[in-house]
């Protein structure tokens, strides 16, 4: 791997048993696979690795991270990541599966790497309705996280050919099946607190969604809603740090070793895998401070820098 990350040579094949055995089987080497839903095409990749999660942001070029949708093949499994109250499960029991996500209160057991939810306390959740999606995710057998299969700053990609043309020879496999139906990402919710906020418009329109939310009990949609606040540790924290100073707990890099650190091998998928556990750590041994090395500004190199920065931003 180099700083441009992997290249492959980017099969497409038709969506049936074949694709999908060859989907699962990367997935499970920890590959990102491209995979239609009833919305656009996603890049999929194993919710519970890391690393795996930071291929996707690499093949995509995103110069940041922003949390991904976490794709599960039911309610069942999503109660297994998410606090659902009887809003959010009136919710998904009246739209899944389909182009909904939820954002919800993460469980403390949760098994998805803290990088697919960039560090949030919340995770996004969402049952697809598509037969290609719902196989992969058998096949796998554990959740996918997903964004729109595009490089960063391109259109969501709703054909194969889309998706080829955007990232062609940065992947392994888009797995086809035509066109998507709707086109476009599905609608996000956020509920906490008996209410529901719409973070992102989508398929599932206002009108639809009032349906569930009237009756006893039901909360209102409060206006379209900002997206989320970003993590950071409760201590200031200082960048490109080669040593540590008093009271400070130092997350390293490469060869400076530090208290913890985020790759001792200087691997950038490794740092970017590690980065969020690495940071509430540090949070969680209570120091006068925090520093981190410095992280070079390449590939992942630049995401995990925008993350740091951040952080390290002075706060209200
Ligand atoms: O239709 C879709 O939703 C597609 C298909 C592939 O499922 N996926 C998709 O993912 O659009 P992506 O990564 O392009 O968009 C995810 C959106 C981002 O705007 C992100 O900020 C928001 O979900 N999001 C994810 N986790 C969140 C969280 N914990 N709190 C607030 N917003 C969150
Ligand atoms: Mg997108």
């Amino acid at each position: 791997m180099n700083d441009q990350g992997q290249s492959f040579t980017t099969a497409v094949l038709p969506f049936g048993e074949e694709a999908i055995a060859e989907g699962a089987r990367l997935i499970r080497r920890g590959l990102p696979v491209a995979v239609p839903t009833e919305t656009v095409y996603g890049l999929a990749a194993d919710a519970t690795d890391g690393s795996a999660v930071a291929r996707v942001y690499e093949a995509k070029g995103r110069p940041a991270f922003n949390p991904l949708i976490v794709h599960i093949p039911d309610l069942a499994a999503a109660e297994a990541i998410a606090e659902f109250d009887p809003l959010a499960r009136s919710l998904a029991r009246r739209f899944w599966p389909g182009p909904l996500t939820l954002v919800l209160p993460g469980r403390s057991d949760s098994p998805i790497a803290s990088l697919a939810s960039a560090g949030l306390p919340t995770v996004a959740l969402r049952v697809p309705a598509h037969p290609a999606m719902q196989a992969l995710l058998a096949a796998a057998g554990r959740p996918l996280a997903a964004p729109s299969a595009n490089a960063s700053g391109r259109i969501s990609p709703t054909r194969a050919e889309h998706v080829l043309a955007s990232l062609g020879g940065r992947i392994p496999l888009i797995i086809d099946a035509g066109p998507t139906v709707h086109g476009i990402e599905s609608t996000i919710l956020g509920v906490s607190d008996g209410h529901v906020r719409l973070l992102r418009p989508g398929p599932l329109g206002e009108a639809e969604l009032g349906i569930a939310l009237t009756g006893p009990g039901a909360a209102s949609i409060v206006a379209p809603g900002q997206m989320q606040s970003h993590y950071a540790p409760a201590q200031p924290l200082r960048l490109n740090a080669r040593t540590r100073r008093e009271g400070e707990w130092l997350i390293g890099f490469g060869p400076i070793e530090g208290d913890a650190t985020l790759s001792s091998s200087g691997d950038l998928v490794e740092a970017a895998a590690t980065l969020f556990d690495r940071l509430h750590e540090a949070e969680a041994r209570s120091p006068a401070a925090i520093a981190v090395a410095p992280v070079p500004e390449t590939g992942l190199g630049n995401a995990i820098n925008d993350r740091l920065r951040r952080a390290a931003a002075p706060r209200a």
